[in-house]
């Protein structure tokens, strides 16, 4: 793209989750409307930002050095202005600014939409923060205020919308509730004006965002209406959501992924820990027996649905036989996919000063065994994809392979066909001929 010579230029770097991914969405929208546009190297970049992410201590510590990296930038360029957005700058604030001398903003969770006013007193030379909350007392609010106009050429394929903001759950290793606030929901209508305004930006698959999706309440209106809804407008071809909790997880929802076309075959449902003493000292609110019966409910109303989990390691107090639980609902379930991360002590969470902090040493080993016991479960449920018809969204060329195009199943596989060259956006029928430790290779098959 050519731009013109009176525009400026950002540098946007996110960090997290893709409820992140969706603010920076946002967070360029409103730039657009200020005449910047998007530069893939900082060095050009006449304002940096970076969307930071608190949930564990590895993303917060990408973040400063980062900053360590743009503090050179800064010395041979003094006139870029760099800002902190996101978790990261929500909880620390203030602290930023006195930790990181070449930051001249930084912004809360809840302030994207201030962006403009506030990169206006950046430039009259102030060093900014801004982190209060909006709505805060409020059940519902339609916190995404704008929806841009397609621009030309533009072709989104898969788009997020954020149907609720900050989390009342407070299980006790989470930073979420601090960084993201109490919960909100938004109007329906609100929802889904903004889900026909990226169908016309070409999105083709739409993900639901929340911390606790499932919790989605706008008056009269629950979760699942709002998926009925999605599932009425036209041009839109698949729907997900993530992430629902299983305490609020039932036969209403299961059902929904039988009677709506559009709702894909695959449920995120986090589990965390094998183990009912470790899940209450989590402050999960189910148990692991809960859990299962959810978990087989889902398989038998919908044989082929994909199941993906978050799992910690080492949350504090937990014993080789609680960890052997984890294992255990691991081979029970069979996972398609799933997130593991070692317990990470987060600041002003209750699990940071608990009793019986699991050594380092410990969390790796079984952060190792919980990944070679899903590639084992994997190798073996890979096979069964052989032969087997998919529908392959496609998302563009395949970066590697010429001539091949690469997309995902409604099962979210990560499918590479060969001999497509089809546009992005297509949706098309795939037999799977061969299958990679976490993907699949399939050929395109005439007719659906
Ligand atoms: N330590 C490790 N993992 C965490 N998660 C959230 N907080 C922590 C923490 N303090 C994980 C959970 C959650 C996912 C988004 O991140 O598994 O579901
Ligand atoms: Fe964090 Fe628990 Fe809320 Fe998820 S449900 S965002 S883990 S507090």
């Amino acid at each position: 793209m050519t731009v013109p010579s009176q525009h400026k230029r950002v540098f946007l770097q996110t960090f997290g989750c893709q409820m992140n991914d969706y603010d920076s969405g946002k967070i360029l929208e409103q730039l657009r409307a200020e005449a910047y546009y998007p530069t893939e190297d900082p060095a050009e970049a006449d304002l940096i930002l970076i969307n930071t992410c608190a949930i564990r201590e590895k993303a917060e510590n990408k973040v400063y050095s980062l900053l360590g990296t743009l503090s050179e930038t800064k010395k041979r360029k003094p006139m870029v202005k760099i800002g902190v957005g996101g978790c990261v700058a929500q909880q620390q604030g203030e602290q930023i600014l006195r930790r990181a001398k070449m930051v001249d903003l930084v912004f809360g969770t809840d302030n994207i939409f201030d962006l403009p006013e506030l990169l206006h007193r950046v430039h009259r030379g102030e060093r900014v923060v801004s982190t209060e909350w909006r709505h805060r007392k409020q059940k519902t609010a339609n916190f995404i205020p704008a929806f841009p106009e397609p621009a030309p050429g533009e072709n989104l394929v898969k788009a997020g919308i954020a149907i609720t903001k900050g989390c009342n759950n407070f299980c006790t290793f989470c930073v979420v509730p601090y960084t993201r606030g109490r919960e909100v929901s938004r109007e329906p209508e609100n929802i889904l004006a903004e889900a026909r305004s990226l169908v016309r930006r070409g999105a083709r698959e739409i993900m639901l965002l929340g911390q606790n999706v499932n919790s989605y309440r706008a008056g009269e209106q629950g979760f699942v209406q709002l998926l009925r809804s999605m599932n009425d407008i036209p041009g839109l071809e698949r729907i997900r959501y993530t992430s629902p909790h299983p305490k609020d997880f039932g036969e209403e929802l299961a059902d929904a992924h039988v009677e709506l076309p559009k709702l894909c075959e695959h449920l995120h449902l986090p589990f965390q820990a094998g183990s009912d003493r470790i899940l209450k000292a989590m402050r999960r609110n189910h148990g692991i027996p809960e859990y299962l019966e959810k978990m087989a409910m889902m398989k038998q109303k919908v044989p082929e649905i994909a199941l993906s989990t978050d799992i910690i390691v080492g949350f504090p107090g937990e014993e080789e036989e609680d960890f052997e639980g984890t294992l255990r609902v691991m081979r029970e379930v069979r996972f398609d996919h799933l997130y593991a991360f070692k317990f990470s002590p987060r600041n002003d969470t209750p699990a940071a000063s608990y009793a019986g902090q699991v050594p380092e040493r410990v969390k790796a080993e079984r952060l190792a065994a919980v990944h070679d016991l899903h590639e084992s479960i994997l190798a073996e449920k890979n096979s069964a994809f052989v032969h087997s018809r998919q529908e392959v969204l496609v998302e563009g060329p395949h970066p590697r392979e010429k001539g091949t195009a690469n997309g995902r199943t409604r099962g979210n596989k990560s499918t590479m066909v060969m001999d497509c060259e089809l546009p992005p956006g297509t949706l098309v029928p795939v037999e799977i001929v061969a299958t990679r430790k976490f993907s699949l290779i399939g050929r395109e098959v005439g007719g659906g």
